[in-house]
């Protein structure tokens, strides 16, 4: 007898009701425990960037209050520092507060893909390429799971808005989802294993995602190998039994007995097998089983230490804009007045509203981090309120405070009420009242530095035009006050590059015309082209491209060695050397690109493939090596990921728009043989190796007509005519004996494969 674990022990011993319960969450935040066998219930909590721990008053949308947790910068700030390594050691600290709150499953991180800057998520995402999300995503995964805390990779798959987001239909193709939408969750299930998987609200292709098996079942699970538990985003199971029956494991929240009941239900009339309930109940109890095992480990969580690391992560996060003439950063000790503007400064925003909603164990503002760190005076007018009502008087002592200090920091940005979880924005601007202070205080000052606060992107063609300066905070946590102060006087360098393309107005963006959808569908009609696949492919100007971000130094990129050891295989390594050329220490991320301008089918030109972010002193440098596996080289095709021999080009640079290292690569791998059919066309046959053969020989037997259609001079006219039809032709000219089923039978015979 082989021997049975404790788990299916248990699976065995459980009716039918406790299988069906186990299924189904207790409450609001927790599984169901089966005391009669010594199971304990679980805990699930949000996330991503805090533990928001309710014990009390619970809802999904951050509305009622949390236990104290870090409130570390949200994703559009953690994606833009570009440095896994860092995002490992926030997870580590996510985990260690996780546990030391009693949270075993923390609901976390997001990887969908910012399709258009509307989506009033964005903050909570990390990037609009799968490549970076997919990195920044499965180091979070690693560090929170390390510390014995399950992570839960949300939402799966193709949530890019919040409009109707709890039914909308996706519709997107194959190669799409596989290109795109995917490889962000790909990544993060192969390299970080993480424990659980949130399915999302909508539907994808008619299908909702929590009772989608191909979703959940055939590609989760049966591709990349998943072996945690699906759990369903909150509320987002319809079907209960169907859910089940597609690969989901726990629906959340508890929808009292009525799921249980439907379950029970469906597997006494025969439409639910028992054996798939007992496998869900078997997946979620062996991740369960080893989360609490890990309670028992000694964790502490040091809150101050922790603040200090969300300072850290703000300002290698923060991407430096526009520095004209050197104005930042600021001298600490030397020169005139300074004048802080901008309600922000006071009032910081530093995270997103919604269920990511942390209550943070400290605040710092801005304005009182500067006052503490330099001995020049500071002004202070908060310019505007975040209502915009009745600012006129604000604007004109805001104009004074600028026209008599020496240099304006002023503190913009998207207020609450203008993005958040639960619906889209409709515009890029920034509020009317900002935009007229931003006019004012640059008329009575010149030397302007903007500092910037919000989730999503802002146009910022106005604000460049009037401010030399230009630093993008995101939403930068609780300890954002603090590195503001940091990076104004140069106690840090902005270590952060765009994750996301500014563009130069919301019409150029990819989704534009395909936004939010109508009817309740979405069409994904932009396909591939997402973020700066499509400003690439389009040839258009953007406001600040994918990738870019200044320092207080500068980099210089030389000496690019591409090796493809074996050119039948299609993988390899890129380097490059960095020197630090200025008289400050700071980092540059080395972006490695690969385009395929051969390609039969269309392809981006150009698509990230491997990033190191690099910190050298002032001339010092240093040569990295990046990476390049198959899946850098391949699109997905009829028969799956297809690499295809000839040219590809490799580039390497800052950014998506300044890559002064290209080289370009032969692969030789075998050719994808098209698969010959009836159907196939005259020019298919011609150029297929056996295909040619086959009808070269079959060309004598056609007569006239026949030969004449296949010539090279011909070929341009016939080449897309199907085989059946060219035959059909040359039945026209040819000797009385050509028999055109016969002729078709043979050509299939001889390409068939062995
Ligand atoms: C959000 C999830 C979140 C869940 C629980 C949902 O509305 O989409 O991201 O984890 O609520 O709060």
């Amino acid at each position: 007898m082989p021997e049975v674990s404790p788990i299916h022990r248990h699976v065995r011993s459980m009716t039918l009701e406790e299988k069906a319960g186990l299924v189904s969450g207790a409450a609001f935040w927790e599984t169901r425990a089966v005391e009669r066998l010594g199971i304990p219930a679980i805990t699930l909590t949000d996330g991503p960037h805090g533990v928001r721990l309710q014990r009390q008053s619970v809802d999904h949308l951050g509305i009622f209050a949390s236990e104290p947790a870090t409130s570390f910068p949200t994703a559009s700030a953690t994606g833009s520092s570009w440095d896994p390594e860092l995002l490992a050691e926030m997870g580590r600290a996510l985990g260690a507060e996780s546990r030391v709150l009693g949270v075993d499953v923390l609901l976390g991180p997001g990887v969908n893909i910012k399709r258009s800057p509307l989506c009033g998520r964005n903050f909570e995402y990390f990037s609009e390429d799968p490549f970076h999300s997919g990195a920044m995503g499965a180091a979070l995964v690693r560090g929170i799971e390390s510390q014995g805390v399950g992570a839960s990779v949300k939402h799966f798959a193709a949530n890019n808005q919040e409009t109707d987001r709890m039914r909308v239909n996706v519709e997107v193709d194959e190669r799409t989802l596989r290109e795109i939408y995917f490889p962000a969750f790909e990544r993060v299930v192969r390299d970080a294993r993480p424990s659980t998987v949130m399915c999302a609200y909508n539907r994808v292709n008619g299908v909702f995602a929590s009772q989608h098996r191909w979703l959940l079942t055939d590609v989760l699970r049966g591709d990349w190998g998943f072996d945690g538990y699906v759990v369903s985003d909150w509320g987002a199971v319809v079907d209960p039994p169907a859910a089940v029956e597609a690969g989901l494991d726990l629906e959340m929240p508890s929808t009292g007995d009525r799921s249980p009941r439907a379950i029970v239900a469906a597997v006494q009339a025969g439409e639910l097998d028992e054996a798939v309930l007992d496998q869900a109940v078997s997946r979620l109890l062996t991740v369960h089983e080893r989360l609490i095992q890990s309670r028992t480990a000694d964790v502490s969580a040091d809150f101050d230490e922790h603040h200090e690391l969300a300072r850290r992560i703000a300002a290698d996060s923060a991407v430096l804009l526009a520095n004209e003439s050197g104005i930042l950063p600021l001298s600490p000790s030397a020169g005139g007045d300074i004048a802080v503007i901008g309600e922000f400064a006071l009032t910081p925003r530093y995270q997103g509203a919604g269920s990511s909603h942390i209550n943070p164990t400290r605040l710092t503002d801005a304005l009182t981090s500067i006052r503490e760190a330099t001995s020049r005076a500071i002004r202070f007018a908060p310019g505007f309120t975040f209502d915009g009502e009745d600012d006129a008087a604000l604007h004109d002592q805001a104009v004074e405070v600028a026209a008599r200090s020496e240099v304006v920091v002023l503190f913009l940005g998207l207020p609450a009420s203008a993005e958040s979880e639960g619906f889209d924005r409709t515009h890029l601007l920034l509020p009317e009242t900002q935009r007229t202070l931003l006019r004012r205080v640059a008329e009575a000052n010149h030397r302007v530095v903007v500092v910037l606060s919000n989730g999503g992107v802002v146009a910022l063609g106005e604000i460049a035009a009037q401010a030399p300066a230009i630093l993008e905070m995101w939403l930068g946590g609780q300890a954002t006050g603090e590195a503001a102060a940091d990076l104004l006087f140069g106690v840090a360098e902005p270590g952060g590059r765009l994750a996301e393309t500014i563009p130069v107005a919301l019409p150029h963006t990819p989704a534009y015309i395909n936004w939010p959808g109508e009817n309740g569908v979405v069409r994904y009609g932009e396909g591939l082209y997402v973020g700066y696949r499509w400003y690439d492919k389009t040839e258009r100007e953007v406001g600040f491209p994918f990738g870019f971000g200044l320092g207080y130094t500068t980099f210089a990129y030389t000496d690019m060695k591409v090796s493809v050891p074996d050119p039948a295989h299609a993988s390899g390594s890129v380097e490059v050397t960095v020197a630090n050329t200025g008289d400050r220490s700071g980092a540059d991320v080395v972006q490695v690109y690969v385009g395929d301008p051969e390609s039969s089918v269309n392809r981006p030109v150009r698509e990230l493939k491997g990033f190191a972010k690099v910190r050298l002193n002032p001339g010092e440098r240093r040569t990295v090596r990046i990476d390049l596996d198959e899946r850098a080289f391949a699109f997905w095709g009829p028969s799956g990921w297809t690499v295809e021999p000839g040219v590809f080009v490799i580039e390497a640079g800052p950014n998506s728009r300044d890559l002064p290292l290209r080289e370009e690569v032969v692969l030789e791998v075998p050719a994808v043989a098209t698969i010959l059919d009836r159907n196939s066309t005259l020019e298919e046959w011609i150029r297929h190796p056996s295909g040619a053969k086959a009808l070269q020989g079959a060309m004598a037997a056609m007569g006239q007509m026949g030969g004449a259609m296949a010539s090279e001079e011909m070929l341009p006219l016939f080449g897309s005519m199907p085989l059946r039809t060219v035959l059909n032709f040359a039945l026209q000219s040819a000797p009385e004996t050509f028999d055109v089923d016969t002729a078709l039978g043979d050509l299939l015979a001889q390409v068939e494969p062995v």
